[in-house]
This record gives C-alpha cells, structure tokens and sequence, in this order.
C-alpha cells in the first residue's frame, strides 16, 4: 500500500525527529554506513546545517501521526572547484514505511529541485555498499551510474569487508 506523506523542507526545527528516524534505520544492518550509537544529535545537527547552508534537505511526514517517515539530503564541499557537486547524499526512510513509495517520492523532489532550481549543480555522488542490492538498482532506476568499485572499503553486517560502490547523476542537457 502506498502512502502519500507531506513533502517538506528539513529545518533545524527538525533535528530531534531526524535523530530519532536515523536512530531506527540505524538499528537494522545493512542499510546506513553508520551504526546506532553513531548516530549522534552532532552527526545529525551537522548535516541539517551543511544541507541548508549549501545543499538539500528534504522531509517526509506522516500527518497522521506527525512523525517523520523519510528523509533526504545532500550538500556541496565548500570547494570552488566542485562548485557544481552535491554530494554525501544520504536517504533514510522508517522501516516500517519502506517499500511504500517514500524513497522515491523523496528522491525524485531532490532530482527535480536540482534540475529546476540549482542550474550550477551537474553532479550528485553517493556511494552504496554492493550488498544493498535494493538501493543500488533503486538508484539506477534514477538515473545514477555507477562509476567504479571501492573493494574492501566497507565492514559488512556480517562480518569481513564487503566493496562500496561510487555512484554519480549527471544534468542531461
Ligand atoms: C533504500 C531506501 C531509502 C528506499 O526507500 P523506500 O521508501 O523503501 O523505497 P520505495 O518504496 O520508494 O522503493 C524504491 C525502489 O526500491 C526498490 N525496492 C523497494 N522495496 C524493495 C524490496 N523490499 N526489495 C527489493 N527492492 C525494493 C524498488 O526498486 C522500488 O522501485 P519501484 O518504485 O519501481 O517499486 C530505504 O529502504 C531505506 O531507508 N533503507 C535503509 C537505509 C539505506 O539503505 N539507505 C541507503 C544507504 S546507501
């Protein structure tokens, strides 16, 4: 069943609801980079503050029961020459709203308010350990490529190290 959450811009108004869907996400391996007690208010304060500064930050809601369901963000290094890259783009969505159409709902606000609003951008970079079969052919599905194989960079859920894999969304013209 497919849900039609609220779309919203992240604020720093949201920072403690951000934390608690991180920290949810988190506690299911596999998915984020970081672990549970990684995730920290500090973590999460930084990238809302990086986002707003000089990226994206995109929320959704679940009115009824006001929680944030879904989150989206990414942001530029503060570097001339990579002006026109948003990257650290992260996507988080509650467990028990996957599946229901919020990651993509999320992800295609952020392409289109990249191709709409922000002509300088012409780079997004995320990287996704192999493992997550799910989110690498969800990001291809968008448009992201991938652009090599980082082997043994990431610790897997299950013990030994598992490849991670650079992948970039390039403006068409
Ligand atoms: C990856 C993630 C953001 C996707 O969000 P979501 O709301 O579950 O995704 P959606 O329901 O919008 O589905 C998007 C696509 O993912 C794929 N997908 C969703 N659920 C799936 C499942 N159970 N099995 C396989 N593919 C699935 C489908 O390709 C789907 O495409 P469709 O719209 O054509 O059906 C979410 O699962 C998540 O937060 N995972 C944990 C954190 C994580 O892995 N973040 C990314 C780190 S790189």
């Amino acid at each position: 069943m497919y849900i039609n959450p609220a779309i919203k811009n992240g604020t720093t108004a949201h920072i403690a609801a951000i934390y608690t869907l991180y920290q949810k996400v988190a506690s299911i391996k596999g998915g984020l980079a970081r672990t549970k007690n990684e995730i920290t208010t500090e973590y999460i304060s930084l990238f809302v503050h990086k986002s707003i500064q000089s990226g994206i930050i995109i929320i959704a809601v679940d009115e009824t029961t006001s929680a944030i369901v879904g989150e989206i963000h990414c942001y530029g290094s503060g570097i001339g020459v990579f002006a026109q890259v948003l990257g650290e783009l992260t996507i988080a969505v509650d467990p028990d709203y996957q599946g229901k159409g919020i990651g993509r709902i999320l992800f295609k606000k952020l392409l289109n308010t990249v191709i709409n609003e922000k002509p300088e951008i012409i780079r997004i970079e995320l990287i996704a350990r192999e493992s997550n079969t799910k989110a690498i052919s969800f990001y291809e599905s968008l448009g992201f490529k991938k652009e090599g194989r980082l082997e043994k960079r990431i610790q897997s859920a299950s013990g030994g190290l598992e490849a991670d894999i650079p992948m970039a969304w390039i403006r068409k013209y």
